[in-house]
This record gives structure tokens, sequence and C-alpha cells, in this order.
């Protein structure tokens, strides 16, 4: 098959254009750098062993979607394109709409006049909003969201569901991931976070590398066994090839189906910090602060469905995911920037 990948460069979307290849596929990309590092997909051609083609263009510039529709015969799209940083999204929601959803319009009235109708589109568990009850199932009430990036996942769930709804010949494939860390296992790949890390892995290994003082736990007065929060963390190897399943379910069905990208096991704050200080003997300065604002106590996947209807589960286990991590941010000091 022939797959687009809009946001190629990113953490996701790099690894899962090794797993697409291995399998065989022929792959495109799409990205504009404002977020990720052409030497990302450099890397990626190097895993490989083969050139990857790769246009820089904005998801939101229908010229330039037009052209590559036009020059390459695309059968799945995955769409990674977006912005994700949840506290920017609170402090410039407009541009946060603006982007996540025009891509998105761009992308499918592009794919359309293409007859292109097969898309999987990376949403997140974080449209279930604050659960009432865990694990989370596919078809359980999604409450809303507590910030903008959050809501534009919610909308573009919505909008994807009418597109298949309007046409029945469109393949819509939602992926809630729940939380995706680690690394490729070359630690040539990794995620490259701008800034000081917002989400804990990434916060973990630079306060390893020496490069943050220490980590700040929000929060042990959480409702969970050791007082911190509990997440579904999951590989993002293993998350990859969920993308593979899921292009191959595009190709052969109709419809909209959502699925839960996780391992259906929660595992908290302090079994991350305690995991990744034990496989990588590394001590692991850490406080406890208060809670973060809009997080929740428990968060993960009942993971049968992806499991029945994709023939799709997650492999790796947290100490591989804490293990690569590591990996990849002692090799990559300063990410792709090196
Ligand atoms: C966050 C986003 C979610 C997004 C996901 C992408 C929020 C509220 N949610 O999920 O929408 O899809 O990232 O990966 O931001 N923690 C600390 N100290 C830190 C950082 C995090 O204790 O310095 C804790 C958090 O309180 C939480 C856990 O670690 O319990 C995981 O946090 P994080 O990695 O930011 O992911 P989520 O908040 O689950």
């Amino acid at each position: 098959m022939k797959i687009l990948l809009t946001g190629g460069a990113g953490f996701i979307a790099t690894h899962t254009c090794v797993e697409l290849c291995a399998a065989g596929h022929d792959v495109v990309i799409v990205d504009n750098y404002v977020n990720s590092n052409p030497e990302a997909l450099r890397r990626v051609e190097e895993i490989v062993g083969h050139p990857v083609k790769a246009y820089e263009a904005d998801v939101c510039d229908p010229e330039a979607m037009e052209r590559i529709f036009a020059e390459n015969q695309i059968d799945v799209v995955v769409h990674f394109a977006g912005l994700k940083a949840v506290g920017e999204s609170v402090q410039i929601p407009l541009r946060y709409y603006r982007n996540n959803l025009d891509s998105t319009l761009t992308l499918c009235e592009t794919m359309a006049r293409h007859g292109c109708k097969r898309l999987v589109f990376s949403s997140s568990a974080t449209v279930y909003g604050e659960p009432d009850e865990v694990p989370l199932r596919e078809d359980m009430f999604c409450k809303g969201c507590t910030n903008p990036y959050g809501w534009t996942k919610y909308m573009i769930e919505k909008i994807l569901q009418g597109v298949v709804n309007a046409d029945p010949e469109w393949s819509v494939v939602l992926l809630r991931y729940f939380n995706p860390i680690g690394a490729h296992e070359s630690g040539r790949i990794g995620e490259d976070p701008n800034g000081i890390p917002n989400n804990l892995m990434p916060y973990i290994t630079k306060v390893a590398a020496g490069q943050l003082k220490r980590l700040t736990v929000f929060g042990n007065d959480y409702n969970t066994p050791d007082g911190t929060g509990v997440r579904d963390y999951i590989h993002v190897v293993d998350l990859a090839n969920g993308h593979v399943k899921a292009c191959d379910y595009a190709m052969d069905h109709v419809g909209c189906e959502i699925f839960n990208l996780g391992t259906g096991v929660g595992y908290s704050v302090l079994d991350l910090v305690n995991t990744f200080s034990r496989v990588n003997e590394i001590d692991l300065p850490y406080m406890i602060g208060p809670r973060r604002a809009g997080d929740v106590d428990a968060c993960y996947a009942d993971p049968k469905k992806a499991r029945e209807v994709l023939g799709w589960e997650a492999r790796k286990t947290l100490e591989d995911m804490c293990r690569d991590a590591w990996h990849w941010q002692k090799n990559n000091p300063k990410g792709y920037h090196d």
C-alpha cells in the first residue's frame, strides 16, 4: 500500500514509518517541521535502509496537498499532523483550533477530490474526559475535555464521523492513544520535545541526564495505591505497530471504528520513577509537589477491541520503555539538535 503520513517527522509518526516500511509498505511524508526536525527522517531512512519520500508543506495549504495527491496514488492516510502541547493550547486556543481543525478539513477535502477515502486518525484518550470508571472502553460516553488541545481531538473525531455518515464509502479508524513513551531500540529516533518537557517520561530522562535538577511528582494524594497518578504507558513501537494493523483494517472495511491503543495496565508515577532507576541504574532525585490542574487519578485502557478486531496487542514491558527512553536520551543529549 502507499500510505501518506501527515506530520510524518513527529515522535509517533517516525516510529510508525519504520514499522510500515518493515511491513513492506510505501510511505510518503508531509511535514512543515514547525514542531519536528528533518533530521528525524534522515534517521528513519538510515534505519529502514532506503529513501523515504517527504514533502515540506503545511497540511492546511490546499495547493500543496493537491500536489501531493496528484503526484502519488495514496491508498491510506495516517493523520498525525497537529499541535499537541496541552498547556500551550490553553494560552493560544485559537491557534490550536485553527491549525488542528483546518488541516483536517483541507486533508479530507483533498482526499475526497482524489477518491482516497481511507483515513487513520491520531486521537487521544484525553477525549474520555475525567473517567467515571476504568478501564476505559471505546463505547463509553466522552464527557468532554479540560483543554483546547483535547477538544480539537474530540471535534476532529466528530468531523470524521460526520464524513463517514455522509459517504459510507469512507473508512475512518480513530486511534485513541494512552501514554506513548520509550523509543526505537536503535536509539536513533525518539521523543524530542521543545524546551522543558511537560510529559513525565521526557522529564525523567532529562533529570537522569543532569539537564534538569529533579522531578516534581504532581500530587501524592490521588485515589490510587501509592497516591500518585496512574496512567497506561505504552511503548511507542507497540503503538506504531497498532497503526500498521489499523491501515490494514482501513483497506478492508468501510465505516468509522474507534480503537484504544493502550496496554490495559496502569502504572503510577512512582512505579515509573522506580522502574527507570532500577533498569538504568540511575538515581532519580524527585520531590512531591502539588497536583497539576486537569489531572485525573487513574486512566487506562480496555484494549480488548483492538486485540479482537485488529489482532493487535502491546508486547513491550515498562522495563523496555524505561531502557529504550534512556538509550535514546543518552545517545542524543540534545535530541535531533546534536
Ligand atoms: C498528557 C495530556 C494528554 C495528552 C498526553 C500526551 C494533560 C492533562 N494531559 O497526558 O491530553 O494526550 O499528555 O502524551 O496534560 N507528572 C508528574 N510530574 C511531571 C509530569 C507529569 O508527576 O513533571 C505526572 C502527571 O501528574 C500524571 C503522569 O505523570 O499523573 C503522566 O503525565 P503526562 O506524561 O503529562 O501525561 P498525561 O497527563 O496523562
